[in-house]
């Protein structure tokens, strides 16, 4: 444990009784001021560097396959915080067209009973020029992925234009860009992982991915589609096949589900997404369940109740080349990214793994799919 470890683990009973979304924002803020200390490398946890961690993905190099989810610092204002962490790579957004103010406060529930979050944030954002702009002049210590959505007002017909914006404003910034049509926040996002829908929205976006690179004299950057975990396999398949057409450079799996399950904390009845250690189960099966169906030939990020070295090393064995978390961060504190890196590393070790690629999709074929 480092003293940061120790504060974190201190504070967090009182930080708990504070409103989830009050308590964001207050932690977010102390460890940018933390990172701008002079000495703050004395506090902040031991950075995990070792080249059998050093991964490939979409001809982008990462550190660690370790990054953060998006939706944590949709505007990134927190950069140089969240990669002081000993994060591989982090995923800003979602980001809409227009800013947006989201639903309602309150509107992110903590359910410690069950390690888990429910939250209805509504794509809450400065917009994608406001980004675009602190991108334009932020120091990159490690990949940025961007997470594009619609704004609330666009209707589903006009999604695309939406995305394509999205595309044409921050495309340029962006180590990474991901169509999110897997949000249940906002009403009948949903609808457009349909076969047809997709297929329409991914070839605009890559037709204006093209123009980009014509613009930028250099190729853009890779587009991962990130997918709901409350699909059927059908509806897996179809969002698949749209993907597979539109040629896109790998998928994420999985957002948040609106389904329940067995749960204890009675935050659970507030309307929004779970995730967390209960979505774990479905998102791996999902995970697997989307390799599988490629032979392992499309790249994958498995996200969904990833919170310790073994839950991520599962998920990378059955098929991921990169994970992500959200989650577990508010419950496991500041070291959790260095923790989850080490037992990687004691992990890869284990089974005769000399990298991180040589273990993905090694249990592909064990364990249950959809
Ligand atoms: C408060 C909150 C806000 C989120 N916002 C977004 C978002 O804007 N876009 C998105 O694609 N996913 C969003 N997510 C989903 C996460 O990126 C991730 O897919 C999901 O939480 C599962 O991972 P986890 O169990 O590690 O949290 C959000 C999750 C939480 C908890």
């Amino acid at each position: 444990m480092n003293i940061l470890d120790i504060g974190y683990h201190l504070l967090r009973p009182a930080l708990f009784r504070l409103d989830a979304e009050q308590a964001h924002t207050l932690i977010t803020g102390s460890m940018d001021r933390l990172v701008a200390l002079p000495l703050a490398s004395l506090l902040l946890p031991q950075p995990v560097a070792d080249p059998r961690l050093h991964t490939s993905v979409a001809d982008i190099t990462f550190a660690n396959p370790v990054g953060l989810a998006a939706g944590f610092d949709k505007d990134g204002r927190h950069v140089a915080a969240l990669a002081a962490l000993g994060f591989g790579f982090l995923e800003l957004g979602t980001v809409t067209p227009q800013p947006q103010p989201g639903n309602p406060q309150p509107r992110l529930f903590r359910l410690p009973a069950d390690k888990a979050l429910v939250n209805r944030m509504g794509f809450n954002n400065a917009g994608a020029f406001a980004l675009a702009e602190r991108l334009h002049t932020l120091k990159r210590p490690l990949p940025l992925g961007v997470n594009l959505g619609k704004n609330k007002a666009t209707p589903n017909a006009d999604a695309a234009s939406d995305y394509v914006r999205g595309v044409t404003i921050l495309g340029p910034y962006a180590d990474y860009l991901v169509v999110n049509i897997s949000s249940p926040n906002t009403p009948g996002l949903r609808d457009l992982s349909r076969r047809e829908p997709l297929t329409e929205l991914l070839l605009a976006v890559q037709d204006a991915r093209r123009r980009l690179s014509a613009d930028l004299g250099r190729p853009a950057p890779p587009l991962f589609v990130k997918l709901s975990p409350d699909e059927d396999s059908a509806g897996l398949d179809a969002a698949l096949g749209a993907a597979l057409d539109a040629k896109v450079d790998g998928l994420i799996a999985t957002n948040t589900t609106v389904s329940r399950g067995d749960l204890r904390a009675p935050q659970q009845q507030e309307t929004g997404g779970l995730s967390g250690a209960p979505l774990q189960e479905r998102s791996q099966a999902v995970l697997r369940h989307l390799y599988r169906a490629t032979n392992g030939t499309l790249p994958l990020i498995g996200v969904g109740g990833i919170s310790d070295g073994d839950s991520a090393y599962a998920r990378i064995c059955a098929g991921a080349s990169l994970v992500q978390l959200y989650t577990a961060l508010i419950y496991g504190g500041p070291t959790l990214i260095a923790q989850i890196n080490r037992r990687l590393l004691a992990l890869l070790q284990r089974d005769g793994h000399a990298s991180i690629a040589s273990a993905v999709g090694s249990h592909a074929a064990i364990g249950r799919a959809l």
